[in-house]
């Protein structure tokens, strides 16, 4: 039988086709660059250089501090949301870590609120933020600093915090299961009965038994020996426009906050305009 083809049909000799098959190469290739770029970038930095690092990665950011219009931009819908569900009513007090230039500070102000106390570690925002603040009259401890440095009791008093907004995408500036559980021990020492939102990267795009996540095993368990920083978890990634990150999943919340005394009461991943969970303390 002879075939003859339409006109119309896809030639498999298409030079488009051939030529878009082949970028698959170049994808493979970025792909593993990343993971490379990952593994060598954790295994080299301490925890104090990684969060050094995304610092100043943020420093460089024009978009939250300087003359940007953006912290007087407000809430994002899932903040006002989150706020209106889970926040005690105006005049409650909320801690703001991660604060930026201010915008969720300003937003709270502008609804009644009080801070109960803000920080970043860009010395920039947080003058930004001190700035922007000066006009509403509001006085609070504003200082620059890390989740971290938090976690560890390097912070001014606050007095009773009844909610905590952590600031937008921070939380996922914390890296390993220790530090957070910290973290969130330490929130919790401030405010016994505060709910806690935060808003942070997922899920890791990563399929178990990938050729990328065999890549990363091999590379995680190679570079072992070399390593000075805390062993990598799941999910750790360094990016270049945002630093040093985790990409979180939905158990490793739970898990987390029950270690810290809290239950996940809100859980939003990718179906979210941006991932965030709100915990409850018991
Ligand atoms: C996406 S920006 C959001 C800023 C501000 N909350 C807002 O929404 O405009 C993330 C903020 O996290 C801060 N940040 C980065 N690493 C941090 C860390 N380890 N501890 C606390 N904040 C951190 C950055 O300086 C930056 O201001």
């Amino acid at each position: 039988m002879s075939r003859s083809a339409r006109p119309d049909a896809p030639s498999s000799k298409s030079v488009a086709g051939s030529i878009l098959g082949l970028t698959r190469w170049v994808d493979r290739a970025y792909g593993a660059f990343t993971v490379v770029r990952d593994e060598v970038a954790l295994a080299a930095c301490t925890g104090d250089v990684r969060s050094a690092t995304t610092t100043a990665i943020y420093s460089r950011a024009d978009k939250y501090g300087g003359r940007s219009e953006y912290p007087d931009a407000g809430f994002f819908e899932f903040e006002d949301r989150v706020v209106r569900r889970f926040f005690p009513r105006p005049p409650a007090r909320v801690l703001v870590p991660a604060c930026g230039a201010g915008r969720e500070v300003l937003e709270l102000l502008r609804r009644g609120y009080q801070i109960a106390g803000a920080y970043d570690p860009v010395p920039q925002f947080v003058d930004d933020c001190a700035a922007r603040v000066r006009p509403s009259g509001a006085e609070f401890p504003l200082w620059v600093g890390t989740h971290q440095g938090f976690s560890r009791g390097s912070f001014p008093s606050v007095g009773p915090v009844d909610a905590v907004l952590v600031g937008w995408g921070s939380y996922t500036h914390l890296l390993g299961g220790p530090a957070r559980v910290s973290f969130l021990r330490a929130l919790r020492g401030l405010g016994p009965r505060a709910p806690v939102a935060l808003s942070f990267f997922a899920p890791f795009e990563e399929v178990a038994g990938s050729p990328r996540s065999r890549l990363r095993a091999h590379l995680r368990a190679g570079l072992r020996r070399l390593r000075v920083g805390p062993p990598s978890e799941p999910g750790d990634a360094f990016r270049p426009g945002a630093g040093f990150v985790h990409y979180f999943d939905r158990e490793r919340m739970v898990a987390e906050a029950a270690a810290a005394g809290y239950s996940v009461a809100h859980y939003e991943d990718h179906h979210a305009a941006y991932p965030h969970a709100v915990l409850i303390p018991g």
